[in-house]
C-alpha cells in the first residue's frame, strides 16, 4: 500500500520522478484528446472537510483525465452534521470500493489516522492537513519554479535561493514547501514577523528572517503566503495595516527583485494584504501557471501511486 502524507515521504529521485512524470502529462494538455485511460475503471474519492478551491478541483481534472471515476464528498451538506465519525465515513468510502481517497481535513495529522488506521484500504493522499502539510502543493510550487527558472531538469534547483514569505505559523504550505525544496537542494528562506514563526522552527532545514526588504533582492523565486486570520485565536499579531507595510509585496518591493526571479501565491491570497493587485497581476506572477501545473502534478501522483507498475513513491507499508 502507498500513501502520500508528508512531503518528507518522498526520497529526492521519488520527487524528481513526480516532476518530470508531470512534465509528460503537462504536454497532454496540448492535445486535442487530454484524457489517458492509465486508471480506467479505478475510483478516486475527494474526500474534503475543509473548504477548497483549486486542490479539489484540480484533483477531480486529474482523475477524471486519467479516465478513473470521481466520487466528491464534501463536508457541508453530509452526514457530518449528524454526529458521523471520521471512521464511519471512512468505513463507508471502503465500502464503495475507492482506489485512492484524497483527504483534506482541518485537524493536522488527520490523513495519517485514514492511512494507518486500517479503515481504509485504499492509497491515502494528504490535500492538506490543519497547519501541518500539503504535499501536492509542494510540489506544483517546485515543478512551477523549475520550468521557471529554465533549468533542464528538477536537479537544476540546487542552490536556488527561494523565500517563503509571511504567516509561516499557520501554513502547511511553507511546511511542506521548506521540506521538499530542501530535498531537492534548494535554500529556503522563511520570512515572517516573529510571532508568525512557529515554535521548533530551528529544527526545519530553512534560514528565517524578520527583514523582507533584505531577502528580496537575493530571491530567484518569492513566495507570499496567505494570513490566515481564521486560525489566529488570542495571540499577538500584527494588525493588517502593519503587516502589509512590513511584510507586503508591492511595486516598490518587486522592483527590488532579479530579473529572473517569479512571485508565487499557492492561493486563495488577499489583494491588498500580503500582496497588491499590481504585482498579482504583473508578468512576473505565475500565480495562475501554479493552479495549471497543480492538474499535472496531482495526474503525477494519482498515476504514481495506482497506475500498478513500478517505480512507485511515497510512503509504502
Ligand atoms: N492552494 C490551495 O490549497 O488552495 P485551496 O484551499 O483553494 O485548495
Amino acid at each position: 500500500k502507498r500513501h502520500l502524507l508528508s512531503a518528507a515521504d518522498l526520497s529526492r529521485d521519488d520527487a524528481e520522478l513526480v516532476l518530470t512524470t508531470a512534465d509528460e502529462m503537462r504536454s497532454l494538455a496540448d492535445r486535442p484528446i487530454k484524457k489517458l485511460p492509465a486508471l480506467r475503471g479505478r475510483t478516486v474519492v475527494n474526500l474534503f472537510f475543509e473548504d477548497s478551491t483549486r486542490t479539489r478541483i484540480s484533483f477531480e481534472a486529474a482523475a477524471k483525465r486519467l479516465s478513473a471515476d470521481v466520487i466528491n464528498f464534501s463536508a457541508k451538506g453530509s452526514s457530518l452534521s449528524k454526529g458521523e465519525s471520521l471512521k464511519d465515513t471512512a468505513l463507508t468510502l471502503e465500502a464503495m470500493g475507492a482506489d485512492a481517497v484524497v483527504v483534506r481535513h482541518g485537524s493536522s495529522g488527520a490523513p495519517h489516522l485514514l492511512a494507518h488506521s486500517g479503515w481504509v484500504r485504499s492509497s491515502v493522499v494528504n490535500a492538506g492537513d490543519g497547519t501541518h502539510e500539503h504535499p501536492t502543493q509542494a510540489l506544483l510550487d517546485a515543478f512551477t519554479m523549475w520550468k521557471h527558472l529554465g533549468e533542464s531538469k528538477p536537479s537544476g534547483l540546487e542552490g536556488r535561493k527561494i523565500a517563503i514569505v509571511g504567516d509561516v505559523l499557520h501554513s502547511r504550505v511553507a511546511r511542506s514547501n521548506a521540506l521538499l525544496l530542501r530535498t531537492l537542494g534548494a535554500e529556503v528562506t522563511l520570512v515572517a514577523p516573529p510571532t508568525l514563526l512557529p515554535v521548533g522552527i530551528e529544527g526545519w532545514p530553512v534560514e528565517t528572517s524578520y527583514d523582507l526588504d533584505s531577502v528580496l533582492p537575493k530571491a530567484d523565486a518569492v513566495m507570499m503566503l496567505r494570513v490566515q486570520r481564521e486560525r489566529m485565536h488570542g495571540g499577538f499579531f500584527p494588525t493588517a495595516r502593519e503587516y502589509s507595510r512590513r511584510y507586503g509585496l508591492d511595486g516598490k518591493r518587486m522592483a527590488m527583485l532579479q530579473d529572473h526571479t517569479i512571485v508565487m501565491h499557492p492561493g486563495p491570497m488577499v489583494r491588498g494584504m500580503e500582496i497588491t493587485a499590481d504585482v498579482a497581476d504583473s508578468d512576473r506572477s505565475v500565480i495562475v501557471e501554479q493552479v495549471t501545473n497543480g492538474v499535472a502534478v496531482r495526474m503525477a501522483v494519482l498515476y504514481l501511486l495506482l497506475g500498478g507498475s513500478e517505480p512507485s513513491i511515497g510512503e509504502t507499508e
